[in-house]
C-alpha cells in the first residue's frame, strides 16, 4: 500500500572531506579578487562568525560542527530504516554538471537502471572515510517509480522532463550522490533504488556562474541565464508528486537534498557568509508546519538571500503540505564559516513505526 516518508537533509561536499579543510569555501572567498580589503580582515566580520573562526583555529569549530550535522543525518537514517521505502525520490539541484549550455531543464525525472557515480573525483581531495579518489559507486534506479511518476506529473499539467540515463561524466551530480553517501556514514550500505529528481534551483546562475562558483573566481559571466521555476512552480510539483505517489503502488521516501542560506551566493554579506537570519525565519516556520507561504517566494528573495537551493525544500513543502503532515524532528547545524547552515528534518507517515 502506498505510503510517504518525508526527509530534508544536506548534500554539503564539506562535510564529505576533512575537518581541516571545512572552511576550504571561506578560505578561497578571501583569496578572491572581488573581495573588499577590510573584509579579509576578521576584526570586520560579525561577533558570531569571529567567534566561530577562532574556535575553528584551535582545532574545535569543525568538528562540533560536523558532530551536529551527523546527528540530524542519522535521525534522517534511522527513520528510512524504520520505514523501508520501495524506493527514494531525491530533489536535487544541478551545478554545471549534467545540465549545461546544451540544455537547461527546468525539473527532470530520471529513471535510471543503474548508474555508477565518481564521487571524489572532483576534488581530489581525502575524503571523510579515507576512501580511494578513484572510488565507484554504484546506484540502482526505479525505471517503473521514474516512469510513473513523469507520467503521473504530465497528467497533473506539468510538461516533465525526463531521462533514462545522466550525461554527467562522473555519474550522479552532487546533490544526489552527496546526500546519498552521508545518508550513509556510517558505511552499512544504503539499499534503496534511487529516482533523482532535478530541480533548477541556480535560475539566473546556471551558466553564467558554471556551478555558482566562476563569480568568486571573477571568471563569471554577468549576463543572466533565464530564470528557473518559481516558488509556486516547486511547491505545486511537489505536491503533484505527493499525490501522484499517494495512488501509486509504492512505498516511497521523498528527500530534498540541499542546505539553505550559501555563503558564496550572498552578494549582500560579500559572498563570505550567509543569511543566519533568514535562515532562523525559515526554520520557525518549518518547525510550526507553516509551509504554505513557501509557494510565494520570489526569485530575487531567494537571490538575496542566498537560497536558491532552497528551491529543493519547497518540493518537499509542497509536498508535505499537499498530505497535511508536520515535521516531528527538526534541527540547524548552524555556521557563518563553513559554506552554509545544515538543516534536517523529518516528516514521519501517520502510525510510523520508528519514535522521532
Ligand atoms: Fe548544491
Amino acid at each position: 500500500m502506498a505510503e510517504i516518508l518525508g526527509l530534508g537533509v544536506t548534500h554539503s561536499p564539506l562535510l564529505l572531506g576533512s575537518d581541516a579543510r571545512m572552511a576550504g569555501i571561506t578560505e578561497r572567498v578571501l583569496q578572491s579578487p572581488g573581495l573588499p580589503n577590510r573584509m579579509r580582515d576578521p576584526a570586520n566580520w560579525p561577533l558570531g562568525m569571529q567567534a566561530e573562526w577562532a574556535e575553528h583555529l584551535a582545532g574545535r569549530a569543525a568538528p562540533a560542527h560536523r558532530s551536529r550535522a551527523l546527528d540530524g543525518f542519522r535521525r534522517a537514517r534511522a527513520a528510512l530504516d524504520a520505514f523501508d521505502p520501495d524506493f527514494v525520490v531525491i530533489f536535487g539541484d544541478d551545478q554545471y554538471e549534467n545540465f549545461r549550455e546544451d540544455g537547461v531543464a527546468p525539473f527532470c525525472v530520471f529513471a535510471l537502471d543503474e548508474v555508477e557515480s565518481r564521487p571524489y573525483h572532483r576534488s581530489g581531495a581525502a575524503n571523510a572515510w579515507g576512501e580511494p579518489a578513484d572510488t565507484v559507486v554504484r546506484t540502482k534506479g526505479h525505471p517503473a517509480g521514474g516512469r510513473y511518476l513523469a507520467g503521473a506529473l504530465v497528467e497533473q499539467g506539468f510538461d516533465m522532463t525526463w531521462a533514462y540515463r545522466m550525461r554527467h561524466e562522473h555519474g550522479l551530480p552532487h546533490a544526489f550522490i552527496n546526500a546519498m553517501l552521508l545518508l550513509d556514514y556510517d558505511r552499512r550500505g544504503l539499499p534503496w533504488p534511487v529516482v533523482p529528481f532535478h530541480v533548477n534551483c541556480y535560475g539566473s546562475s546556471t551558466i553564467s556562474k558554471k556551478g555558482a562558483f566562476a563569480h568568486i573566481e571573477g571568471t563569471g559571466s554577468e549576463i543572466p541565464d533565464p530564470p528557473g521555476p518559481t516558488a509556486a512552480r516547486c511547491f505545486g510539483v511537489g505536491a503533484a508528486t505527493a499525490r501522484a505517489l499517494a495512488s501509486s503502488p509504492w512505498r516511497v521516501a521523498l528527500i530534498a537534498s540541499s542546505s539553505w542560506s550559501h555563503s558564496f551566493l550572498t552578494g549582500k554579506n560579500h559572498y563570505l557568509w550567509p543569511d543566519l537570519d533568514s535562515d532562523r525565519i525559515r526554520l520557525e516556520e518549518l518547525r510550526d508546519g507553516r509551509l504554505s507561504g513557501w509557494k510565494d517566494f520570489s526569485a530575487a528573495q531567494l537571490e538575496d538571500a542566498g537560497q536558491q537551493e532552497l528551491l529543493n525544500w519547497v518540493c518537499l513543502a509542497g509536498a508535505m503540505d499537499a498530505l497535511g503532515r508536520k515535521p516531528g524532528f527538526v534541527d540547524m547545524a548552524e555556521t557563518y564559516i563553513y559554506a552554509a547552515p545544515k538543516v534536517f528534518a523529518v516528516f514521519n507517515p501517520p502510525m510510523a513505526k520508528t519514535a522521532e
